[in-house]
């Protein structure tokens, strides 16, 4: 079942990101990395900054989360993250759906450049990876990641993106 988090699932969601981030251990920039890779602080931090979590539960548990972040005239997808045990079965896919389904508006999503498994997963999902320089701009902008995190990051856009801008490059 898919729902919206409550406040009663952050300490599921806390331990479901830490576990799904270890998959980072060794990859993305040494400054950056930490255990616990989001602490319970920045995690309250996020959700108090306007994430809304939404969880894919089954038989009680929480086994993989996403969030939805609406900021000016685009939706980011924010911490997606499944539990290790159960990655790669189909249930990023179906959270990532579902948010879709919550916004008109284009949908941007910033991931860590070396993390290739998940620019994969949205690329599947039909999100093209845009230029290192629009990425840096777009982080920038929507975002507010450290420099360290923009340069080590890519930005994914969909399909209601690339008309957005066709449409403003004609005005
Ligand atoms: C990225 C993530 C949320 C995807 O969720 P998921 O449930 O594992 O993904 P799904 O099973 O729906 O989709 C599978 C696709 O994702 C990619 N993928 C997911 N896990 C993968 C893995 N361990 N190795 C390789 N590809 C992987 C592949 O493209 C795969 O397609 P395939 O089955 O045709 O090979 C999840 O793997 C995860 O939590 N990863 C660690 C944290 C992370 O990278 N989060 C993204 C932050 S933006």
């Amino acid at each position: 079942m898919i729902r919206q988090s409550t406040a009663s699932d952050f300490e599921q969601i806390y331990e479901i990101i830490n576990n799904g981030a270890q998959a980072y251990k060794g990859l993305i920039p040494s400054e950056y990395w930490k255990e616990p890779y989001m602490s319970r602080d920045e995690l309250r931090g996020e959700l108090d900054g306007g994430i809304s979590m939404w969880v894919y539960e089954e038989d009680g548990e929480l086994v993989g989360v996403m969030g939805i972040q609406h900021r000016k005239n685009v939706t980011l997808i924010r911490h997606a993250y499944v539990c290790i045990s159960r990655q790669h079965q189909g249930i990023g896919g179906k959270l990532l759906s579902h948010l879709r389904e919550l916004t008109a508006d284009p949908i941007l999503i910033a991931t860590w450049s070396n993390a290739l498994w998940a620019v994969q997963f949205y690329e599947k999902h039909g999100f093209r990876l845009l230029s290192r320089e629009e990425g840096n701009l777009l982080q920038r902008k929507y975002w507010s990641s450290p420099e360290v995190k923009i340069y080590a990051s890519v930005v994914l856009a969909d399909e209601k993106w690339f008309d957005f801008q066709k449409r403003e490059s004609k005005i």
